[in-house]
């Protein structure tokens, strides 16, 4: 799909409204990661310094319509260096702006209008602008009023961050370099069946980890304790791995598990094999056995697609060993250029950064859910409004 990009706009003395994903995490008025800012800010600088007047809508969290101040965006405001207009329907800052001046309005989702797509609300958003921008490759998976709805009164185009997202992740989806190894973890089997089935059709191996993993190893009879897993979704792991040998493609479930005695951080480690785990044990974190034959499978890969942790990886150093053992391992073959790798999703991206090698990646997509749908192959409404 070829996108209206900004390259060659003339810009100056305009009004640009610039859709970014500042979705980040704040732990008291703290943004602890800011990735997702430091991404956007190539198209912001652009379109400054070609004189652009910018006004970024972005939203934080769900606050659901309401104007909740606990998901105000003035965190990011002051990380930015830029003034928090307080609402985002408000126009006066306008006429006090010159040429190269950034401001961010106040969260977007504070109105219902946002994510109903309400036409009434999108125009009152757009209105005053000479044209609008998305860079927010992160929710363009959302029919929203700031990511759809203004394109219908707003000449519109793609940011930098967003034309890059698609160029990247379009690469190693239309022609990987082979063998291709995915690897999908996180919770939930009933909000991954799309991308798996994709992956299948796609990868030479799928490597499945993860409350995710313990679903398929439930689904064949293993004992998985008191731990967090899907037994309603038994039918939907065994035809899925049933689509893997359908496609040839190899599904590599868990072996084994690292195990705690409770739901917790501080819990006592143990690793064991699943005839081993008893009804108390509660799965963490990946075992040994299993992160050493991941390790094994991506250094036979040439292109990696990672998303999901593997455990509770933000609970180190106890169980963030299976997640960063599969970090380390695709960040060293990527620096030493027998891998290409791309990952995707808060809790990787956030592994990768907790353990230091988040720059050997290839490609490190800021998309989460968007992410996931795009490698599904699914439309998403806030890219497919830009098509020239
Ligand atoms: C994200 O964090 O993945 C995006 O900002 C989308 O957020 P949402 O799932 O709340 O729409």
């Amino acid at each position: 799909m070829k996108l209206r990009t900004i390259d060659g706009l003339d810009v100056r003395g305009k009004y640009v409204l610039l859709r970014d994903d500042f979705n980040v995490q704040i732990v008291d008025g703290k943004i602890t990661d800011a990735f997702r800012i430091e991404q956007s800010m190539p198209t912001i600088n652009a379109l400054k310094n070609a004189g652009a007047r910018i006004a970024i809508v972005a939203h934080l969290g769900r606050p659901k319509g309401v104007r909740n101040m606990e998901y105000s965006l003035a965190p990011v405001a002051e990380y930015m260096h830029v003034p928090l207009v307080p609402d985002c329907l408000d126009k006066d800052f306008m006429q006090d702006m010159k040429d190269g001046d950034v401001v961010l309005l106040e969260n977007v989702r504070f109105y219902p209008g946002e994510e109903e797509n309400d036409s009434q609300f999108a125009q009152r958003l757009a209105d005053g602008f000479d044209l609008f921008v998305n860079d927010a490759f992160a929710v363009s998976h959302r029919a929203h009023a700031s990511t759809v709805g203004v394109t219908e009164f707003l000449p519109s185009y793609a940011g930098k961050l967003l034309s890059y997202e698609i160029e990247s992740l379009s690469a190693v989806m239309e022609n990987p370099a082979r063998p291709l190894v995915a690897i999908v973890a996180g919770s939930k089997v009933s909000t991954k069946i799309g991308v798996l089935k994709t992956l299948i059709r796609l990868a030479d191996k799928l490597i499945i980890g993860g409350a995710l993993g313990t679903t398929f190893n439930y689904a064949c009879g293993a004992h998985v304790g008191n731990s967090l897993y899907e037994p309603d979704q038994k039918d939907t792991a065994l035809e899925i791995l049933e689509y893997g040998r359908e496609n040839n493609c190899q599904v590599l479930i868990p072996l084994d598990k690292g195990v705690g005695d409770s739901f917790a951080a501080d819990a006592k480690r143990t690793d064991k094999t699943f005839d081993e785990i008893t009804d108390v044990d509660v799965i963490l974190d990946a075992g040994a056995l299993t992160t050493a034959r991941d390790v094994d499978v991506i250094k036979t890969a040439s292109t990696v697609i990672w998303n999901g942790t593997v455990g509770m990886a933000e609970w180190m150093p106890t169980w963030s060993v299976g997640s960063f053992a599969l970090a380390r391992a695709i960040a060293e073959e990527t620096r030493s250029g027998k891998l290409k790798s791309v990952v995707g999703g808060g809790d990787t991206v956030a592994a990768l950064e907790a353990c230091g090698v988040k720059d050997d990646i290839s490609y490190v997509s800021t998309g989460g859910g968007a992410f996931l749908e795009f490698i599904e192959g699914r439309n998403l409404p806030g890219i497919s409004v830009l098509a020239e």
